[in-house]
């Protein structure tokens, strides 16, 4: 992105999240230190005051937008316990929550029944147990059948439906030209109603979900997203809550931006502020993303056939997004002598190498990194969300350790 290896140090710094006396600091706390601590395994760090702070901007440009908001964090994107506990006892947001297991965990965070959102997919009778267990908590239903069998299980329960307005916001889509596996089409959505009816159940709310990372650069695909969506918005009379999911991005290299979120919140309110429901998010990414690292040791670094691979004790398996999804998170020094951070001319370009058997395990192609040694420690940026929680144990490498800074 840049060819200037200290500007790609520069744009992702702020006030929580920035070189020391030569150290990174994230959240005031010395990155040196748990990178000394953690040397056998990787260590994702967590700031929560950060996701705090981050929660408190959509907030408020919702609020100037005339909107009355309700917030669930998508516990999918980070799960700590320490993290989850926080806001809601913070009452910073509830929980929106994808499967059973998500529901139950959240409960036992500390998130009230009523403070708990359930959008599933794939939806088994045993999980709709669950569901009926936890009259309080709010289900958008996303097919037919699990209309069908909620109404048969909870008659007269008041639900959302996920809808999918066959369009789709950001780097990945939820609906588009191919059907996807997400919610109720406008071809099947007064089947729909009429099953809800039929059932017992009352539709009290609508949910979609349109994409991840977006950023508002082209502000018509919301205008043009929002318009597909009220289709369904006039097709039932009293919403209580439509919730619009999450799909917010943050910047991942110097060349993205924040989404504007006052030009986000206005356009919500137009489409949207007319039909008295409560509009409900359930952010991830914008929230989590930016708020957690993962430290890791590097193991070496080597040139192999001309080209330069720094390998670290850390593999795809702990934070799947370069890897499956192509998004490529910043990699910089833990430690950073402040002669060779203004030295251009001792960097270079490398590929960031896991330590998993696999080709993909690749975290960057050509990352500007200072020499580095054995035992060295480099953090990889914004691991706050989808890092950790989609962790796997492949080649059993699978440990690593969890720091939230409180
Ligand atoms: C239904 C639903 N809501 C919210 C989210 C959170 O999205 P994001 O992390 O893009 O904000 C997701 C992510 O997959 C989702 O599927």
């Amino acid at each position: 992105v840049t060819s200037n290896p200290i500007e790609q140090l520069e744009w992702w710094q702020h006030d929580r999240l920035t070189y020391r006396g030569g150290s990174l600091h994230l959240g005031n706390r010395d990155l040196t230190w748990i990178a000394r601590l953690q040397r056998h395994v990787p260590a994702f760090v967590y700031d929560i005051q950060q996701i705090s702070n981050n929660f408190a901007r959509p907030k408020a440009a919702v609020r100037a937008a005339g909107i009355e908001g309700r917030y669930y964090f998508a516990i999918k994107s980070n799960r700590h316990p320490v993290l989850l506990g926080h806001l809601a006892a913070q009452s910073v947001a509830g929980a929106d929550v994808c499967s059973p297991q998500e529901a139950l965990y959240a409960l036992q965070c500390g998130f009230r029944e009523a403070d708990i959102s359930y959008t599933g997919t794939a939806v088994t009778d045993a999980d709709l147990e669950v569901t009926a267990r936890l009259p309080d908590m709010w289900v958008n239903c996303d097919s037919l059948s699990q209309i069908r069998r909620l109404g048969a299980l909870c008659p007269g329960r008041e639900v959302g439906i996920r809808v999918n307005p066959s369009t789709g916001l950001g780097t990945i889509h939820y609906g588009g030209e191919k059907s996807t596996k997400f919610g109720i089409y406008r071809s099947e959505f007064r089947a729909a109603l009429e099953l809800a009816r039929t059932s017992g159940l009352k539709v009290a709310g609508l949910h979609w979900h349109l994409g991840w990372g977006f950023d508002f650069s082209d502000a018509s695909a919301l205008d043009k997203a929002l318009t597909e969506c009220r289709w369904f918005v006039d097709q039932v009379q009293d919403l209580a809550r439509i919730n619009i999911g999450g799909g917010l991005g943050v910047p991942l290299r110097s060349d993205e931006r924040a989404p504007d979120l006052e030009a986000w919140a206005k356009t919500i309110a137009r489409h949207l502020r007319g039909y008295g429901a409560k509009i409900c998010f359930e952010p991830g990414t914008l929230v989590a993303m930016d708020s957690g690292v993962l430290v890791m040791t590097v193991a070496f670094d080597e040139v192999k056939n001309g080209r330069r691979f720094v390998y670290v004790n850390g593999g795809f398996n702990l934070n799947p997004c370069p890897a499956f999804y192509d998004i490529r998170l910043p990699i910089v020094p833990v430690t950073l002598d402040p002669a060779i951070a203004s030295d251009a001319g001792v960097w270079t370009q490398a590929a960031v190498a896991g330590n998993i058997n696999e080709a993909i395990d690749v975290f960057a192609e050509d990352v500007w990194l200072p020499p580095l040694h054995e035992g060295d420690a480099v953090a990889m940026l914004f691991c706050g969300a989808y890092g950790a929680s989609m962790a796997s144990n492949h080649c059993m490498r699978g440990q690593f350790s969890e720091y939230c800074l409180v």
